[in-house]
């Protein structure tokens, strides 16, 4: 299967297939349908762009084709692209039927003459250009959207983002076909909308002091020093909705409640359950003050929904809903006061009895209401629409619950994921989520029942902001994952293939680069798999995509077109540089991946014993110590430094089948103080006649003179021995004065060389 598919991939490589085999091939999401028919169509200056009488075409869209025309041969061979709208067939869909001298193109709708408009504005990007023209093969394209919901979710509460930001992020998902906004408008660490009642908002909760650096996770934290925030003004907000309206964008505007809604109370800490004197916050997580269920908060909020409402002409309100933490509903008199009232069992159904009033609320003004599946504890409201992110378990109960869903679960669709483990990925929120898991994501699980799959309206991409400050992070962080949900929320399922996709795909990456807007990609990436044997090291080379080749080179430099292919796993013996890399028709792709082994005795070693790492720095495992290869320079998370649990010493013990000639060992320590990684006082070299006792034979103080991360320790010892043990005790209380005093200190380390 495999090797046919790889057929199919150096097939569509190959130019001179005739445009017959790329036939509509280049549209993302790709179309349902595609028949081609012989013969060309020449796009140039001499094309005539006309409509059907009642129809306006998109202002941009035709400045777009405009613009292109007079790139292009003036004197072209006359002919006509002629839109119409049908009004009939599935609203958003379009046939766009290219002939020699004519291109039809007919919405089933004005949204489906959008998106056939979008479809043609791809090609038009994608086809050769022959005299100045641009050359559209013959072909007929029926197409219409799988799900009516595809949805993309930007949090503005984490960092809030200029207006240019937004608009380009709206222009990429129209030209993707997506046609929901989900703006997360409010959070803990800031409220982004103006709202006229409450001042405050405005002047107090839309700022914070500063915001930490790094990771969350990292200890100490440190700031930045910097007031960060903003907020959109009616007239922004309008003017974002017009835009994207433009582009059949729906904006969905979430208003957090009962949780993440701490800047809120930090400008009106009458609205939490505490009263205390809060700051907007500088760090990320969940927060534990949350609106507290008084009547002056559901004021609050009504009030700020009855200012919202008119902005969006959007049929649902977001509320929010996610992780609310209910210890503080469960120390408040006030919180315990309302729950006896209404007589609600426990904090859960608190929980519901706020989500349903608002509801109601809700529907006093026409709208419908969405959450995320918090809002099934404690009892759905009766016409919620749920949006599903723990996973797709909430959306299966919703929707046997008859409520519609909206699949969003982060284990295909959060964006702030890593999307690969190659050294030098920006900083992300954690977990991992490659463009080929995007691509594998179904909003429509096996197990449920079809006279459910109803209430499944579609799925959305979420791009949570935490790490994400920055419009080039967020290209890199969204677009090229965002290109793969596209196809999931378009395509049928039984035209979803992810190698062609991929071809597609980094068409699409070039396409954009030219444009200076730059996707991540990583269609070429290789991933080195390391097996130790008894002999060395062996190193399997497998790209993501199988589609070229893999070259490498022996001997340290970046491999080219003349270097070795690589065919089966190498087997290292002595020193060596392994550096390779994809190549497609022998030109170089992606990055040169490198493996500096180093053999020593302990490749030759069993391990008899050795402390179990902490879960998040395991390395490479047992035998990761002793592989031959050394962590990296910067990057204690590279997946050969092991972290061992603080408070624990590391013991370590090898044998071989034989007495061996040792002259000492080396190994590598990571020194990162701001991470709270330090040295230990000194290290202890063991060995033993039986491989049961083992005893003292040589050892160091570790003394640290130079602020470098990687810190070499040399113990020389000559000793013939079958068995030999190296003892580092823990690092201990970090001291006053030092970063992260008070705790445990984390001891790093890699690759114990025996000598
Ligand atoms: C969420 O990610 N807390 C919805």
């Amino acid at each position: 299967m495999k090797a046919i598919l790889q057929q199919v991939i150096i097939t569509l490589f190959l130019p001179f297939m005739t445009y017959h085999s790329l036939v509509g091939q280049d549209i993302i999401p790709l179309p349902s349908q595609v028949i081609s028919a012989p013969g060309f169509f020449y796009f140039s200056g001499g094309t005539n762009i006309n409509a059907d009488k009642n129809i306006v075409i998109p202002a941009y869209l035709n400045n777009y084709l405009k613009q292109k025309q007079a790139t292009l041969n003036s004197k072209g061979v006359q002919n006509e692209i002629l839109f119409s709208v049908a009004n009939n067939g599935l609203s958003e869909g379009y046939e766009l039927k290219i002939t020699t001298n004519k291109i039809f193109l007919t919405g089933n709708d004005e949204k489906g003459l959008f998106y056939g408009m979008q479809s043609l504005i791809q090609l038009l990007q994608h086809q050769p250009l022959t005299n100045g023209s641009i050359t559209l093969p013959c072909q007929t394209i029926t197409d219409q959207p799988r799900f009516g919901y595809r949805g993309i979710m930007l949090d503005a509460g984490r960092y809030f983002q200029p207006m240019s930001y937004i608009k380009e992020l709206l222009d990429i998902m129209a030209a993707y076909k997506f046609n929901t906004f989900h703006w997360h408008l409010t959070e803990d660490q800031g409220w982004r909308v103006e709202i006229e009642k409450y001042p405050k908002l405005m002047s107090k909760s839309a700022w914070r002091s500063e915001t930490v650096i790094g990771h969350h996770n990292q200890k100490p934290r440190v700031y930045d020093g910097e007031k960060h925030g903003g907020y959109y003004t009616k007239a922004d907000i309008r003017e974002i909705v017009a835009y994207a309206a433009e582009r059949n964008i729906t904006v969905i505007p979430e208003i957090e409640m009962p949780g993440h809604a701490t800047a809120a109370i930090a400008a009106y800490p009458e609205l939490g359950c505490t009263g205390k004197d809060l700051e907007v916050p500088r760090d990320w997580g969940v927060k534990e003050d949350v609106y507290c269920p008084s009547e002056a908060t559901f004021k609050f909020l009504e009030d700020v929904l009855t200012e919202i409402i008119p902005l969006f002409p959007s049929p649902y309100i977001h509320i929010g809903g996610d992780e609310c933490p209910k210890k503080q509903w469960k120390e408040s008199a006030l919180a315990q006061s309302v729950m006896k009232r209404e007589g609600l069992k426990d904090e859960d159904a608190l929980q519901s009895y706020f989500i349903k009033r608002m509801e109601a609320f809700l529907k006093t003004k026409g709208k419908k209401l969405i959450g995320w599946d918090e809002i099934l504890e404690g009892g759905l409201a009766p016409d919620a629409t749920v949006m599903s992110w723990r996973g797709i378990k909430g959306g299966i109960e919703a929707a046997h619950l008859g409520h519609d869903v909206i699949m969003s679960p982060n284990t295909f669709c959060y964006f702030d994921y890593y999307q690969s483990d190659a050294p030098g990925e920006p900083l992300a929120i954690g977990g991992k989520l490659t463009v080929e898991k995007v691509y594998s994501f179904d909003p429509i699980p096996d197990e449920l029942p079809a006279e459910t799959h109803k209430h499944i309206l579609g799925g959305q991409g979420n791009i949570w902001t935490e790490y994400i400050s920055t419009l080039p992070k967020l290209r890199y962080m969204a677009y090229t994952r965002m290109l793969a949900l596209s196809e999931v929320l378009w395509t049928p399922v039984a035209k979803k293939e992810f190698l062609p996709f991929a071809v597609r795909l980094n068409k699409h990456i070039d396409y954009w680069k030219t444009k200076n807007i730059d996707f991540a990609n990583h269609l070429f990436e290789i991933k080195p798999t390391l097996s130790s044997k008894n002999e060395g090291l062996e190193v399997t080379l497998s790209p993501l995509v199988p589609w070229g080749e893999i070259r490498y080179t022996l001997d340290g430099t970046a491999p080219n077109d003349k270097s070795a292919v690589y065919v089966n796993p190498l087997l290292l013996t002595q020193k060596t540089v392994v550096t390779s890399q994809s190549f497609i028709q022998n030109q170089a792709k992606g990055s040169p991946v490198s493996i500096d082994f180093l053999p020593h005795k302990g490749l030759q070693a069993k391990v008899l014993a050795s402390t179990t790492p902490s879960r998040t720095y395991k390395g490479a495992g047992e035998r990761g110590l002793i592989n031959g290869i050394s962590g990296k320079k910067d990057q204690f998370n590279d997946g050969e430094w092991q972290g061992i649990t603080p408070g624990e010493d590391f013991n370590f013990k090898l044998s071989w089948t034989e007495k061996q000639k040792i002259k000492g060992v080396q190994f590598k320590l990571y020194y990162d103080p701001e991470s709270w990684i330090y040295l230990p006082s000194g290290a202890t070299l063991l060995s033993s006649e039986d491989g049961t006792t083992f005893n003292k034979a040589c050892e160091t103080l570790i003394t640290q003179n130079k602020e470098e991360k990687v810190i070499s320790v040399d113990i020389p010892c000559k000793i013939k021995s079958q068995f030999l043990g190296l003892k580092i005790p823990a690092i201990g209380i970090i001291p006053a004065s030092k970063s992260g005093a008070g705790n445990q200190g984390w001891l790093f380390l890699d690759e114990i060389r025996i000598y």
